[in-house]
């Protein structure tokens, strides 16, 4: 334990008698090591958006955006289907498609001209996605998942992507065909929820594709890093209080519907600590549950604020702490920065966790490790 927390000062570089910290050859993810304070988070700012359509094609505009349009209050309650059209009004996206962080660059090679903050704010920044950081938020608390982030600097700025774990790719090929129907639910839940137009209804009788997306980009900053992001929003809602995005974003999510407190104890522990990451760290402000009987049906919805959903765990032992998830993933942060250290589009550290394990790292040049594409480099070199 204490040597744990040794090295956790050592990445934040933080001992005032070192004044050339080495960079640490690991981190460790035990909560007891991350309860201080909870950190600075800059309420995040939209820069921008994009749509992936229905052939994953990139479109520097939001067509993809969806409205948020919850049925009627007045009636009976909801009773979707969530397994209507499965699988003939199914197009999943092809997950063997490694599209790393190319749809959010390509955002940012048109826009990184005109970056709020100067010229010189991107070269001190971290890109990424929002689910990579929603992983490093989770992780004090995760014992079943692993995950790897490959980093590269380039001109300054510190990229970090994913990489599918050989366990998760496994899983993936295997997956069982209820999971895959589970999978389409979840979408299908979103269709019943979300009209096209702002006004109009949702339209059910369609297919479900999920190669259309709507993101959004945004900027932030935790502790002293500098964030610009991008996360896929599910959609707006047109009549919420503040019409400034990201405060008008609504997530919608399925759950198991629950008929005992071990069930709902359970589902706050587990469950809403990936709600909330994902949703706090966008700034979206509205969690929308539709909880699916056994049949598949949605017969009830209900409402999380995300600044509320650390309420249903404080007082648990067992639960989870949103300052340990931040102060997690502000060290961890700071581990990246002060280990990549050399500016080489070609070289990547791969951050590689396992549960019950510290994070480590290994060094690795080109393919297949290499995520930044040949097209960003030359236009952002010449
Ligand atoms: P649910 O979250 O309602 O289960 P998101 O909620 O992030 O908008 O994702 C939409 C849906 O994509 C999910 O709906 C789920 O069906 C599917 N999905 C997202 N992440 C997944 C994952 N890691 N494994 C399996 N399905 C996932
Ligand atoms: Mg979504
Ligand atoms: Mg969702």
């Amino acid at each position: 334990r204490r040597e744990n927390k040794r090295r956790a000062e050592r990445v934040d570089g933080a001992d005032p008698r070192n004044k050339l910290p080495s960079p640490a050859s690991s981190l460790p993810t035990d909560p007891a090591l991350y309860s201080g304070p909870f950190p600075f988070y800059r309420r995040p700012s939209e820069l921008g958006c994009f749509s992936l359509d229905a052939q994953r094609q990139y479109h520097g505009d939001a067509q993809a955006l969806r409205y948020y349009s919850p049925p009627p209050t007045n009636d009976q309650g909801p009773n979707f289907d969530l397994r209507d059209g499965y699988p003939d009004r199914y197009q999943p996206r092809d997950e063997e498609v490694q599209e790393r962080l190319d749809h959010l660059l390509r955002w940012l090679l048109d826009h990184r001209g005109k970056l709020e903050g100067g010229p010189g704010w991107l070269a001190g920044a971290i890109v990424t996605w929002r689910g990579h950081l929603t992983k490093l938020l989770t992780t004090p608390y995760e014992q079943q998942e692993g995950w790897q982030l490959a980093a590269s600097r380039f001109q300054g700025t510190l990229y970090l992507s994913e990489v599918e774990t050989p366990a998760a790719r496994a899983q993936r090929l295997a997956r069982p065909p209820l999971l895959r129907e589970l999978m389409y639910m979840g979408y299908k839940f979103e269709q019943y929820m979300c009209a096209d137009k702002p006004g109009s209804s949702p339209d059910p009788s369609g297919e479900v594709n999920t190669n259309v997306a709507f993101c959004s980009v945004l900027r932030s900053r935790l502790g002293s890093h500098r964030l610009l992001f991008s996360g896929e929003v599910d959609c707006t809602d047109p009549r919420a209080a503040s019409t400034q995005p990201p405060a008008c974003y609504v997530e919608l999510k399925t759950s198991k519907e629950m008929h005992r407190p071990g069930h709902w104890r359970s589902f706050y522990r587990h469950k809403l600590l990936k709600w909330w990451a994902q949703s706090f760290l966008l700034g979206v402000p509205n969690v929308v549950a539709g909880f699916r009987n056994p049949e598949g049906f949605v017969c009830s919805l209900k409402t999380f604020p995300t600044m509320e959903m650390f309420e249903y765990v404080r007082n648990d032992r067992d639960g989870w702490n949103p300052s340990v998830c931040m102060n997690f993933c502000a060290a961890f942060l700071s581990f990246a920065q002060n280990t990549v250290v050399q500016d080489d589009p070609r070289l990547v550290h791969l951050f590689s966790w396992e549960p019950g394990s510290p994070v480590t790292v290994s060094k690795h040049r080109d393919a297949p490790y290499a995520f930044l594409p040949m097209w960003y480099v030359e236009a952002v070199t010449r």
